[in-house]
């Protein structure tokens, strides 16, 4: 049975080549995104899943509203360094039309409580922002840990600095409680992080392929993608590309042979001057049970050639 899949994101533009790489994946059944918020307001991600879907050719997946904020706030505000990596509308602030549908009246927390019931162990969740929404699913039906097949989370560093902080990564930093009830859940789950995610980068060179299918996808993908080069460029010069995160996290969920993991229970310290860390947990240590697994390694030449085959044919469709 084809695997189906929900993706969770803070639409971004990495989070926009999440979205066509599952579009462009057979093996995988997208039955929906949750939005959430962080490279944008919740409000802004869910119009950009809603537009992208429908530029994609893709309007039968339904878009899910999750949560504004974090657990323990009460708002939240996108910060400056996000809006110029990803543009004031999260897509490099490259202009499509918005969408003819809406967002559905289920809440994004039921749906993802709704779809384990339904597909269980051929569920696959896929959060590329913070984890806000998969917590609160925990949180009120705690059973789904057992009967989801698996979780594969973008976020994170284990063995290399963060990028928000010398110890904090992005999505974690968001909601560094929600993502450390995910990780303490006992849920069977991959942490997609930095230390991989950084080691598989894209350039203008590549871009200008689906720019030169003169098509609406092409051309869209190319211009958020380029702004997204750009950034990059002022955000970690020298670092050759931008940072292919969300996308990697769904190519390891269709493909879990792409990265090689080290097992061991994470946690995400939540008190103190490291609050946002992602690191083992102490008290789990010796528990023989390892529910999660921390990706260390990743085949980089044979990602980017799945990326560019899974990306070109969406961007070619016309
Ligand atoms: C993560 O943070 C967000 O800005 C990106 O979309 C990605 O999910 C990288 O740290
Ligand atoms: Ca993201």
């Amino acid at each position: 049975m084809t695997k189906k899949l929900i993706l969770d994101l803070d639409t971004g533009i990495d989070d926009t080549l999440a979205i066509a790489y599952a579009l462009g994946s057979p093996e995988v059944e997208l039955i929906g995104i949750v939005g959430t918020y962080g490279n944008v307001l919740l409000k802004q991600g869910v119009r950009n899943d809603l537009a992208i879907t429908d530029l994609l050719g893709h309007p039968e997946v339904k878009v899910y509203a999750g949560l504004p904020h974090a657990l323990k706030k009460d708002s939240f505000e996108v910060l400056p360094v996000s809006a110029f990596i990803h543009g004031d509308n999260g897509i490099g602030n490259v202009s499509i039309p918005d969408s003819s549908r809406s967002v559905e009246s289920e809440s994004g927390v039921d749906f993802i409580i709704d779809a384990v019931k339904t597909y269980g162990k051929d569920l696959i969740y896929v959060p590329t922002g913070p984890q806000t929404n998969l917590a609160a699913a925990i949180k009120k039906a705690p059973e789904i840990v057992n009967e989801i097949g698996k979780v594969v989370l973008m976020g994170g560093a284990l063995t290399v600095p963060g990028n928000v902080s010398p110890w904090s990564e992005a999505n974690i930093s968001q909601d560094p409680d929600a993502a450390n009830d995910v990780f303490r859940s006992g849920i069977t789950a991959t942490m997609v992080g930095l230390d991989v995610t950084l080691q598989t980068l894209l350039t203008y060179k590549e871009t200008q392929q689906w720019r030169d299918f003169d098509t609406p996808a092409g051309r869209f993908l190319a211009d958020v993608t380029d702004f997204y080069i750009k950034a990059y460029e002022t955000t970690a010069p020298g670092l050759g590309g931008c940072g292919l995160h969300d996308p990697l996290a769904v190519g390891v969920a269709v493909d879990p042979t792409l990265v090689t993991t080290l097992p061991i229970n994470m946690q995400v310290d939540v008190e103190g001057a490291t609050r946002g860390r992602t690191i083992g947990d102490g008290d789990r240590l010796n528990d023989p049970q390892k529910t999660m697994q921390v990706a260390v390694g990743v085949d980089v030449q044979r990602f980017l050639s799945e990326f560019m085959t899974r990306i070109t044919s969406v961007a070619q469709n016309k």
